[in-house]
């Protein structure tokens, strides 16, 4: 691939002749190429003397590129799809594994028209601004423990990106990713299952990379953020959505070898939950207390002020700031 060959060379780039014969390629196929690539948003210098060098990729994302810049693709990044406007890349993510797509199948969108949240919400966000994405994976596990993909799912993103920032980020149970209690990421996983077997999972994963504090809808402006408000500067989107890719890759490896207990050793120490004083709302109810554990297949117990024990699948968490320990 022409766009790895690129990003992979020294910094004085790579001369023409070793490109073509890297690739199995004419030097006027691959001048071709680089104005391909050059349409499509790629900065590309080439001298006599050194050969082709790139000196910036497009704005925009660029599945190939993407996968370009993979280091750890054993599972995740074989096919890289983005789709300027989609409704919602779990949707369109979940068609595509309906139809046999196969594990690691990366499906991102510039923008979502109908973009899914948990617990039925909306997750809405302006174009070419976020990560916006959804894995396929077919996991050879029970629905019951499905939930453990999206807890690792929120440890590899919290880590990638705590990696590029320096930031300190934590994990709001059961997976956002929040900055100073503001919400930079929010996964939802879905599934196809019968009682027994899973056949895949669809984990989507939406990350706040440019937004100012404009670019979010009025009710949420006070409790989300972006990387950039936390980092000041960042490396393209296309290279933060490989390094987020990277984690999930190697993350998944690793716990399919070895299991879910060191996972869930990071999740715990990330987490921002546990300890708290916290309201949990299902559905219409609101169950009050103390944050204690977190168990395997991830559910959340909580104790009760009555000093009684509660476990729970899901729900939404807010934090009793004035009773936090
Ligand atoms: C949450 O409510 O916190 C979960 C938000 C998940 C949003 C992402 S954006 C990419 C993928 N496609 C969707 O429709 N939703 C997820």
């Amino acid at each position: 691939m022409i766009i790895r060959a690129l990003r992979r060379a020294s910094p004085e780039g790579i001369a023409g002749t070793d490109l073509a014969r890297e690739l199995g390629l004419t030097r006027g196929a691959i001048w071709a190429r680089m104005d391909v690539l050059r349409s499509a948003g790629f900065e590309i210098e080439a001298s006599p003397h050194y050969g082709y060098r790139l000196v910036s990729g497009p704005a925009n994302l660029v599945g190939d590129d993407i996968a370009a810049q993979l280091e750890s693709s054993r599972i995740i990044g074989h096919n890289v799809q983005v789709y300027r406007e989609t409704s919602s890349t779990n949707e369109l993510a979940d068609r595509l594994a309906r139809g046999g797509a196969a594990e690691g199948t990366v499906i991102m969108a510039e923008r979502q028209t109908a973009g899914k949240g948990r617990m039925g919400r909306q997750w809405i966000c302006p174009g070419n601004r976020s990560l916006l994405f959804s894995l396929i994976l077919r996991p050879v596990m029970r629905p019951t423990e499905v939930a453990r993909l999206t807890l690792l799912a929120a440890c590899s993103v919290s880590k990638a990106l705590r990696n590029l920032t320096n930031a300190r980020l934590q994990i709001k149970w059961p997976n956002d990713v929040h900055f100073e209690d503001r919400k930079l990421a929010g996964i939802l996983t879905e599934m196809r299952a019968d009682m027994d077997q899973v056949e895949y999972v669809i984990v989507g994963i939406g990350v706040n990379i440019l937004h100012q504090p404009e670019d979010f809808p009025p009710e949420i402006r006070d409790t989300a953020t972006s990387l950039i408000q936390i980092a000041g500067t960042l490396p393209p989107r296309s290279t933060i959505a490989a390094r987020i890719l990277d984690q999930i890759d190697r993350d998944l490896t690793f716990t399919r070898t070895h299991g879910f207990e060191q996972c869930l050793d990071e999740w715990k120490s990330m987490s921002c939950t546990l300890g708290r004083w916290i309201d949990l709302r299902v559905g219409s109810n609101v169950y009050s207390g103390q944050a204690e554990r977190i168990d395997e297949s991830g559910a959340l117990w909580i104790r009760g002020e009555s000093g009684k024990l509660m476990q729970f699948n899901g729900g939404e968490v807010t934090t009793q700031k004035d009773m936090t320990p």
